[in-house]
């Protein structure tokens, strides 16, 4: 495995991990909206820092962009799925934030079992087709250099303040809906 691929996958298990507290979210009792209303601002905060602008940034900006070079197919192709995919998920985030700012709770579960429902998908696609063909096709040196390139983009839409907000926030909820 190379070192750009286990990057993404590592950050595919955060991510999972954040799903499996969505879902417990999902499950509390909906009398404590306020409390509710807080923590779903935090996970939006979440999805858009962390998982669309800093992985999937990553994905689309040099890992994609290497395996199109490399003749995996952009328009009707694997590629192609996975940036449409994006883009849906993109649309389900602002939905999300949407019900938020209307307080809207039922809305928001709606939307975010569509969005969790998207990427659980999405990142068995990735893992198991996608991924595989960028560890045949992407040599070391060059896993090497996208993985260089990732630590500068990471840095550049997450700097160090942000990434240990990032860890709290998902260690709190953790905690907070008992998803160790
Ligand atoms: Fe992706
Ligand atoms: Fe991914």
């Amino acid at each position: 495995m190379g070192k750009a691929t286990q990057d993404l996958r590592k950050e595919h298990k955060a991510i999972l991990h954040v799903l499996h507290i969505l879902d417990k979210m999902m499950q509390t009792d909906g009398s404590k909206a306020e409390t509710l209303l807080h923590y779903y601002n935090e996970m939006v905060y979440f999805l858009k820092i962390f998982v669309d602008k800093c992985h999937h940034g990553k994905e689309e900006n040099y890992l994609f962009k290497e395996l199109v070079i490399k003749g995996i197919q952009n328009e009707g192709g694997p590629v192609g799925v996975m940036l449409q995919e994006h883009v849906q998920g993109r649309d389900y985030i602002e939905q999300m934030s949407q019900s938020l700012d209307n307080k809207d709770l039922s809305g928001f579960n709606n939307t975010a079992m569509q969005y969790r429902d998207l990427l659980r998908r999405h990142i068995d696609k990735e893992n198991n087709v996608l991924f595989m063909m960028a560890d045949n096709l992407i040599d070391e040196q060059a896993q090497s250099l996208l993985f260089e390139q990732f630590e500068q983009h990471e840095e550049s839409v997450i700097g160090d303040g942000v990434h240990e907000k990032l860890h709290a926030m998902i260690d709190t909820w953790a905690e907070a809906f008992d998803a160790e």
